[in-house]
């Protein structure tokens, strides 16, 4: 019979399992990459502005994603705790997503507006000063390194390449709105904005 010669020909089984697993991986792909849900902005959803798009490269460069996710699964212990589940065209502006699956500490998808800008500098300063059980390291160095938004038009610029809609206006202004703000004021606002859009319209 076929099926023996396949079974016993570990060659051919190599290619076959192959042919199978990438038929499989095209059939669940390739209509995702059509379909409008994952493609396409939730009402509202805009670009980051400078400021905000500036605290994002700090959060990554300072490594806050390692230790944080942006992804809150559709399951009822997640929405709970953290609210409403993620939605794929909350992230079509993202790149790179920051989604992870690391949680030392908890997900930030929706943190916004869960604590005043305050608490966040007292946190980001020491996390202890807030939360005396506390592992995430301090950051004070965001309260004293100042932003020159040198780059920051260089950016939206390199983003709008991929198909974030900044217009020529806001990379103009982008540097401006930047300069001369500390860090601090940058990774807090966009905490301060994380997943507002989706809980406002509960
Ligand atoms: C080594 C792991 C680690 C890193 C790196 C880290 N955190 Fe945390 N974070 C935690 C832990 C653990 C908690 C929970 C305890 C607490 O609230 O301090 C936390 C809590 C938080 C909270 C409160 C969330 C909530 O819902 O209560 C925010 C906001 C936060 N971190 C932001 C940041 C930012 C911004 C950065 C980067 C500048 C960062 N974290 C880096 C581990 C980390």
């Amino acid at each position: 019979m076929n099926h023996d010669k396949v079974e016993k020909n570990i060659g051919v089984m190599i290619v076959l399992i192959i042919v199978a697993i990438s038929f499989g991986t095209l059939v669940e792909l390739v209509p995702l990459l059509f379909s409008s849900q994952v493609n396409e902005p939730i009402s509202g959803l805009e670009p980051l502005p400078a400021l905000e798009l500036e605290g994002r490269d700090i959060y990554i460069r300072e490594g806050c994603n390692t230790c944080h996710s942006q992804m809150i699964r559709p399951l009822r212990a997640e929405t709970e705790r953290y609210g409403h589940y993620s939605v794929a065209g909350e992230f079509v502006y993202d790149h790179p997503f920051l989604w992870g699956s690391k949680r030392t500490g908890p997900d930030l998808a929706r943190v916004g507006g869960r604590y005043s800008d305050a608490w966040h500098r007292a946190h980001l300063y020491n996390p202890r000063d807030v939360v005396p059980e506390s592992n995430m390291p301090a950051f004070p160095w965001l309260f004293e390194n100042e932003l020159d938004g040198k780059s920051t038009g260089a950016k939206m610029a390199a983003l709008r390449a991929v198909g974030v809609p900044y217009s020529d206006e806001d990379i103009a202004a982008a540097a401006e709105a930047v300069a001369g703000r500390k860090e601090i004021d940058a990774v807090v606002a966009y905490l301060q904005q994380l997943g507002t859009l989706l809980k406002a319209r509960r």
